[in-house]
């Protein structure tokens, strides 16, 4: 034999001398769940090890992040019911705590990335991600409320602006309205191919932003959120993000979609990024948390496999667990 691939693995020196792909606590995006008032810490129990923070504790939490080496969040905002209304107005309320809140971020924090969420979902009343009427949820009528949030956003010191609402031409209108107001250096980081997953459970238990259960209110996001069947359709949503001005392009959720990730990667001369969600994390937790699955091992294979298939940014719930990993500190 001439060939024997079982030479380049016969010690861990050889091993990891040999590895293709590395991924670092730099590519990964901790997701961060904000709630308003004071010394709130509320375990989500639908994501074990996961807490919903006022803001007082939050900044703990992401200085104990960044003492691990995290430099990059993505937040999260629950909205009170009684501030929810039919259009979501107060997601553009430009004293609203979550705007509030990335100031203070950034204040305390200037050198971490602060990602946002641009989307109508924790605002409103029936938990779409846009205006809804006669039962349809209106594509070019949200753009013009989530290009007024975005501004915003821009104003509070986020580093880059996460729409999540897969409206058809958000990325050109935000772009736009954010370089009308000279906030030319704030990024988007666009949800590209972010499927109609039934993965987003835990998150929307975080947040209460579930669709509700009311006449001529859809109950799912089918008619904006991908077909998860769907492969080719991703690259044309990567086309036009692209010609639109996304800086990074997103797909979400990650483990089904390792497919999708490979296409973008391939495809376009951007960094890409991968959401693994919530009911990814959870599904692995709980096999865990039985005894079925082995966390530290699990885990880490689950995030490094993302990486492998393409994404060089990773937004998940293991980011703190990963990095006290890397660092041989002990988990759990
Ligand atoms: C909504 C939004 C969702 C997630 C991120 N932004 C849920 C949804 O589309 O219903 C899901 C993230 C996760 O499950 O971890 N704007």
């Amino acid at each position: 034999m001439n060939i024997r691939p079982r030479r380049n693995r016969k010690s861990a020196a050889v091993r990891n001398m040999v590895q293709e792909t590395r991924l670092s606590v730099d590519n990964l995006v901790f997701p961060l769940f904000l709630e308003d008032g004071q010394h709130i810490k509320t375990a989500i129990p639908s994501l074990p090890g996961i807490f919903r923070f006022s803001l007082d504790q939050l900044l703990l939490e992401i200085e104990s992040c960044v003492e691990l080496g995290i430099h990059s969040f993505i937040l999260f905002p629950k909205i009170k019911d009684e501030l929810k209304d039919a259009t979501g107005t107060y997601g553009i309320n430009p004293d609203n705590y979550y705007l509030q809140a990335a100031r203070t971020i950034k204040k305390q924090f200037p050198q971490i990335t602060l990602m946002s969420d641009v989307a109508l979902d924790p605002y409103n009343i029936h938990g779409h991600d846009g205006i809804v009427k006669d039962g349809k949820i209106l594509n070019d009528e949200t753009i013009a409320v989530l290009t007024q949030m975005s501004v915003l956003q821009a104003e509070a010191g986020f580093d880059y602006l996460g729409p999540s609402d897969m409206m058809d031409g958000r990325v050109e209108a935000i772009r736009q309205a954010l370089d009308e107001n000279h906030y030319t250096d704030t990024g988007i980081i666009s949800y590209t191919a972010k499927y109609a997953s039934a993965f987003y459970g835990p998150f929307r238990d975080a947040l209460d932003s579930s669709p509700v259960d009311l006449k001529d209110i859809p109950k799912d996001k089918k008619t904006y959120q991908m077909n998860p069947s769907n492969r080719k359709e991703a690259l044309l949503e990567g086309e036009l993000d692209f010609a639109e001005g996304a800086d990074i392009l997103m797909v979400k959720p990650a483990l089904n979609y390792l497919d999708i990730i490979s296409d973008l990667k391939q495809h376009f001369p951007l960094p890409i990024a991968a959401y693994h969600v919530s009911g990814e994390c959870a599904m692995l937790m709980a096999a865990c948390q039985n005894g079925w699955l082995d966390y530290k091992t699990a885990m880490p294979e689950t995030l490094n496999c993302i990486h492998r298939a393409g994404a060089d940014i990773i937004l998940t719930y293991f980011a703190k667990d990963y990095a006290k990993m890397q660092r041989g500190l002990s988990i759990g």
